[in-house]
């Protein structure tokens, strides 16, 4: 087992990322891969990595396309952190799992974002780290403290440095659910705005209607929280490309995890994507560009190893 010197006991789970090693270098300790062995019956036995008691620990988990296991990998991890003397837990799932079910779409599906936070509770974790969770309302609802980063000032600092002529510029919400994030966004930078109003039926077709926004001749940066289908982008991008945009640039939080969709979008009217690392994104040449939060994390993670002042 490593014997970490800092204050911090900083524990990967199994799918590692590269931005939980940039965390852990800014934070100026190691991050550590849990142990993990696979039994031909399926089930697993982890293995803490690193002596935790007393410690702050941070474990950090990247979501990936077995969300359901990486949600009881972390459960495992904070009890057994916990029972190993852990000064403190501290979650963070800078794309938190499930976090668009954040109400309860039809009777009896439940709200599963909720049921995480309270298992990360019952587990013993004191508190959870995310970045520009959907809807970020939903975490006043979640039992323990829960911070949620925004990339705001990431997102107009990476527009004001490649944007010289702001009238060319218009942001663009693809849904209502975007909207105030656009419009804040276009507060700061003095940009022009527009939006339109997006319904997805139940067999998952999207509907779109009553686009707004003087689109001619500009440069668009459609914003939202998240790519999953692509659907949203490639519909949206169609229309404001017909409506006679110059260029469209899909620029979100949580990025592309799929060959699939990256090649759907590629094919779209879109010109770029500019997405962040919170999630194992995949790189395509000039088409996509890719920012970090590890400053973002790690001086919020800072906040929680400060050794207390004597009173
Ligand atoms: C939905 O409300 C989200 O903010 C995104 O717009 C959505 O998850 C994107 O999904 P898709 O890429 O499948 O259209």
């Amino acid at each position: 087992m490593i014997e970490e010197k800092s204050p911090y006991a900083f524990i990967v789970g199994s799918q590692s990322s590269s931005l939980a090693t940039e965390v852990a270098h800014l934070l100026g300790c190691e991050a550590v891969s849990v142990y993990k062995k696979i039994f031909d019956d399926g089930e697993t036995r982890l293995r803490l990595p690193i002596t935790v008691a007393g410690k702050e620990v941070i474990i950090f988990q990247t979501i990936t396309e077995q969300p359901d296991a990486s949600i009881f990998e972390t459960l495992r991890i904070i009890d057994t952190a916990k029972t190993s003397d852990a000064k403190t837990v501290t979650v963070v799932f800078p794309c938190y799992p499930y976090a668009r079910q954040d109400r309860e779409i039809q009777n009896g599906c439940g709200i599963p974002p909720k049921l995480i936070a309270k298992l990360f509770k019952t587990a013993g974790a004191d508190r959870l780290v995310t970045v520009d969770i959907h809807t970020p309302k939903q975490i006043d609802d979640f039992p323990l403290p829960t911070f949620n980063l925004s990339t705001e000032a990431l997102f107009a600092n990476f527009l004001r440095k490649r944007t010289e002529k702001t009238d060319e510029i218009l942001l663009f919400a693809p849904d209502r659910g975007a909207l105030s994030r656009v419009q804040s966004l276009a507060k700061i930078l003095n940009f022009d705005f527009g939006w339109v109003d997006k319904q997805r039926l139940s067999d998952g077709t999207l509907k779109f209607a009553n686009f707004h926004g003087d689109v001619r001749e500009k440069d668009i940066y459609i914003i939202d929280d998240r790519i999953d289908t692509g659907g949203t982008l490639i519909t949206v991008s169609k229309h404001l490309k017909q409506a006679g945009a110059q260029h469209i640039i899909g620029m979100v939080t949580h990025g592309v995890t799929s060959i699939i969709v990256l090649e759907r979008l590629k094919t779209a009217e879109l010109d770029k994507l500019v997405e962040t690392d919170t999630r194992k994104i995949i790189q395509d040449g000039k088409f996509t560009e890719i920012f970090s939060v590890a400053e973002l994390l790690t001086e919020e993670l800072k906040k929680f190893g400060r050794p207390t002042k004597p009173v």
